[in-house]
């Protein structure tokens, strides 16, 4: 798919098949993810690639609670990308925005859906996300960015929501 148009038509899925993604197209999509600008290429991001159903309902469960629901506030997509970056980096969540940003695009490129799911600064803070990145064996401190939500979308495709006016200010 051409860039500005893959940028135009990318939108946030909101319904999930529990289809998994096959592998090659996750990787192309992790990779995207791998190769966002970063601030004086520190690559201050990590990326949790979460496939395991166990872990993605309990990241799912972690993250309801700390939304106050008991639904599931990934839709149902079986893949979860967990952003994340290196609390000693000042732009931490500039680079782990880019990230984010490259892993929805290149998703939508790769015909999948993707959805952008906050609440993981709270969610690595608290006591059992702290315990997860443990039991990953992922040491040092960081700190969550964002959740990219993956999966083959179910119904239908979202419409293009209205851009405000004076987004732009040119100077001549
Ligand atoms: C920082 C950030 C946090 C977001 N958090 C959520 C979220 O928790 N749940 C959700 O359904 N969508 C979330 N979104 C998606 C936005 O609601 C969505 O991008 C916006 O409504 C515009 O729609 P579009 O992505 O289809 O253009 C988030 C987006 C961003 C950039």
């Amino acid at each position: 798919m051409e860039a500005l148009e893959n940028i135009r038509t990318r939108r946030s899925i909101r319904r999930f098949k529990e289809e998994m993604i096959p592998e090659d197209i996750l990787e192309r999509i992790i990779d995207a993810g791998t190769h966002a600008p970063t601030a004086m290429n520190r690559q201050s991001p990590i990326i949790i690639a979460v496939t395991n159903k166990e872990v993605r309902d309990r990241i799912s469960r972690l993250n309801a609670q700390i939304m106050g629901t008991s639904g599931d506030p990934f839709y149902k997509a079986p893949v979860i990308l967990v952003v994340l970056a290196d609390k000693s980096c000042a732009n931490r969540v500039y680079d782990g925005s880019l990230v984010m940003a490259n892993l929805m695009l290149a998703a939508h490129d790769q015909g999948i859906g993707s959805c952008w799911i906050h609440r993981a600064k709270e969610e690595f803070e608290s006591e059992e996300g702290k315990a997860l990145l443990r039991s990953l064996g992922i040491e040092g401190e960081y700190e969550g960015i964002g959740h990219c939500a993956l999966g083959y979308i179910d119904g239908e495709y979202p419409s293009e929501p209205q851009r405000k006016d004076n987004w732009v200010y040119y100077v001549k």
